[in-house]
This record gives C-alpha cells, sequence and structure tokens, in this order.
C-alpha cells in the first residue's frame, strides 16, 4: 500500500471539499488507490495520518506522528470489487456476521460509498479539521434483498492528537410507514507485535456468545483476555463497558477503543486453521492482528420512519501498559 508522507501535502491532486479553502486541502486529500479505487487521504499537521477507501466506506490505514501503521491490512486483501477488503474497518451493516438472513456482516461492506457534500448539522469539535463525510443509500438492487429505504452517513475524523473516530448516522427513510431492524460493527483491525502478547482489559467477567459454540452463551472467567491457546477466538461480549483497552506488551502500546450506542464488543482471531482457509489472509498473519469491534449485535436496532441512530466508536494510543482494571487514560503509568 503507498505510504502516506507528509511532502506528498504539496503534491495535492483534489478535489477537496468543495467549500472549502485550499489550507483544508493539507487535511483532506482526494486521489486514487489500488486498482483506481477512490480514496481520501486525512492527514494532521502533527504527522498522523488516515487513508479510507470509498469502496466499503473503509478505514484502510490509520498511522501516528512517526508513520507507524496502527491498522492490520491483510497482505493478500484484494481491492476488487465484490469481496470486503481484508483489514482496516470494514463496516457490518445492515447484519453483523451470520446473525440473520443476509450475507455474511451485510453488504455496507462491499458497496461503492460516495462523499456526502452536504451532510445535516453535526456536533462537531471545531478543532477538527482532518475529516471526511461519507453516504450510503439504498438502492434498487439491495432493496431486492433488504427491502427498506436507509440513509447511512459516516463521518471519519482524524483528530489533532492523532485519534481516530467513526461516527454512523443511520435514518430509516421508509415512506410505506415500516420499521425495520439492523445489527451493526466497526470491525476494527489492530495490528499487533504477536498475538502472544496482547490483553484485552474491560471484557472480563462478562457474558458472552461463543460463535464457535453455536452462539451458546458463556461467561468469560478470568483476569484479563489472552491468545495463547493456539485456538481461533470468536466471541461477542455483551453490555460491555464504553471503554476497552488492547495493551501489546512487546511493543509498549496500549489501544484505547471507546464506544457509544454500541453496547456490545467481538474479539476475533482466527487463528492457524482458519487463516488457511481464507483466500485473502496470509498463513502467519493471524500473528499480527486482532480484531476488537465495537458492534451492536444481541439486540438489535429498531427505527421507525424518520428515525435516526447513531453509533460511535473512537480509537486512540497510549505509549505505556494500563495498570490492571484501570480504564481511565490519567490512570496510566509508564511501563518502562
Ligand atoms: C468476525 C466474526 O467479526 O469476522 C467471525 O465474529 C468472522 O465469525 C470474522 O469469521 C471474519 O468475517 P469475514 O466475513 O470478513 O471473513
Amino acid at each position: 500500500m503507498d505510504s502516506v508522507r507528509s511532502k506528498d501535502i504539496q503534491k495535492d491532486r483534489s478535489m477537496d471539499r468543495s467549500t472549502s479553502s485550499g489550507e483544508d486541502k493539507l487535511f483532506v486529500e482526494h486521489c486514487k488507490g489500488v486498482n483506481g479505487l477512490e480514496r481520501v487521504i486525512l492527514r494532521e499537521v502533527r504527522g498522523s495520518s488516515v487513508e479510507v477507501y470509498l469502496y466499503g466506506g473503509q478505514v484502510t490505514s490509520w498511522k501516528n506522528e512517526y508513520g507507524e501503521e496502527l491498522l492490520f491490512v491483510s497482505s493478500k486483501a484484494t481491492f476488487k470489487l465484490p469481496k470486503a477488503i481484508r483489514g482496516g474497518i470494514p463496516i457490518c451493516f445492515p447484519q453483523f456476521g451470520s446473525h440473520g438472513s443476509l450475507e455474511q456482516h451485510g453488504f455496507a461492506r462491499n458497496r461503492m460509498w460516495s462523499i456526502d457534500h452536504d451532510p445535516p448539522p453535526f456536533p462537531t469539535n471545531t478543532s477538527n479539521r482532518a475529516f471526511i463525510d461519507l453516504i450510503l443509500k439504498h438502492s434498487e438492487e439491495d432493496a431486492k434483498i433488504w427491502p427498506h429505504r436507509y440513509e447511512f452517513r459516516l463521518r471519519i475524523t482524524l483528530g489533532p492528537g492523532g485519534d481516530l473516530m467513526l461516527t454512523s448516522r443511520i435514518r430509516n427513510t421508509n415512506t410505506d410507514g415500516k420499521s425495520f431492524a439492523f445489527t451493526f460493527a466497526y470491525h476494527t483491525y489492530f495490528a499487533v507485535s504477536d498475538i502472544s502478547e496482547v490483553r484485552v482489559e474491560g471484557l472480563e467477567t462478562l457474558d458472552y456468545l461463543d460463535n464457535l459454540k453455536g452462539k451458546e452463551r458463556f461467561t468469560e472467567q478470568g483476569d484479563a483476555i489472552t491468545f495463547e491457546s493456539e485456538v481461533s477466538v470468536d466471541k461477542i461480549y455483551l453490555s460491555t463497558p464504553t471503554k476497552i483497552a488492547i495493551l501489546d506488551h512487546e511493543r509498549k502500546r496500549t489501544f484505547v477503543l471507546r464506544k457509544d450506542g454500541l453496547p456490545d464488543a467481538v474479539v476475533w482471531n482466527p487463528w492457524d486453521k482458519k487463516a488457511k482457509a481464507m483466500t485473502d489472509f496470509g498463513d502467519d498473519e493471524y500473528k499480527h492482528m486482532l480484531c476488537v469491534e465495537a458492534a451492536c449485535v444481541e439486540k438489535p436496532i429498531v427505527l421507525k420512519p424518520g428515525e435516526e441512530w447513531r453509533g460511535r466508536q473512537e480509537i486512540s494510543t497510549v505509549p505505556s501498559s494500563y495498570c490492571s482494571g484501570q480504564l481511565d487514560p490519567k490512570k496510566v503509568f509508564q511501563s518502562d
């Protein structure tokens, strides 16, 4: 994948937000990506960046101010319709996983989204200048499998400190008076040094549905979630806290995931057997990724005509470890 360098800022080939000033082009660049697919690059002054493909409305790169990649994208990812891009942050809508009659994870992740040039007012932090608004709407083709009219607005923002925020606003625009129900996830693939060095905090003692055991309900035991048992993990934790931490000991980096409107959290690592079965995933790549996904799966969201739902995920990093059980970033201590 192309690297995103600050000197690229000078070579802006963009057709930027129509209302934006020239200065804004430093923050938002429109260009072509793999296979000529349209993409948008967000940059912040300290050097962090985010790459977004209109295909899937999908974030495919999130780099910190040192240019280090924080998301995993498979070396075998195909940037080709109709397969979803393997990695980054696919959007699962209107169905998460196989929890319904639609194709796995719904269709939003393999549709072409558009730039939303005139989004409805958004209570936003005015200091954020690196953001893009995307939109996906019903089509006649999709209505054959999901007979509803909707507007899905997605704002992707790179904060000045390098935080990545995704806010979804989904509106029922049915004209036949019908409500609709959907499930949802931000299917985030975090890049980790080595899965056996990773620990997830915030989910211990919670109930979960185990996708590998017929979606049966269990209660998590133990202190924190680790990945040493050499088997795939595919769990939907229920009624989770608004903050979850993913600690990468080897890299001395902690990802902090904050969420709003999304009560569940999916944790997935395919491990070796499933990895080998996936054509767009390298055999050993499971060692370097972990999906932790802010989601709403157990209780679908129901919208009446005219109603709107919002779901937000914010991810950031801190260069240290958390005290076990302390998810307040102010309580972070330096591990070395
Ligand atoms: C996870 C699911 O979110 O995504 C897993 O919990 C699934 O069950 C995984 O295997 C990957 O799905 P896909 O469709 O992208 O291969």
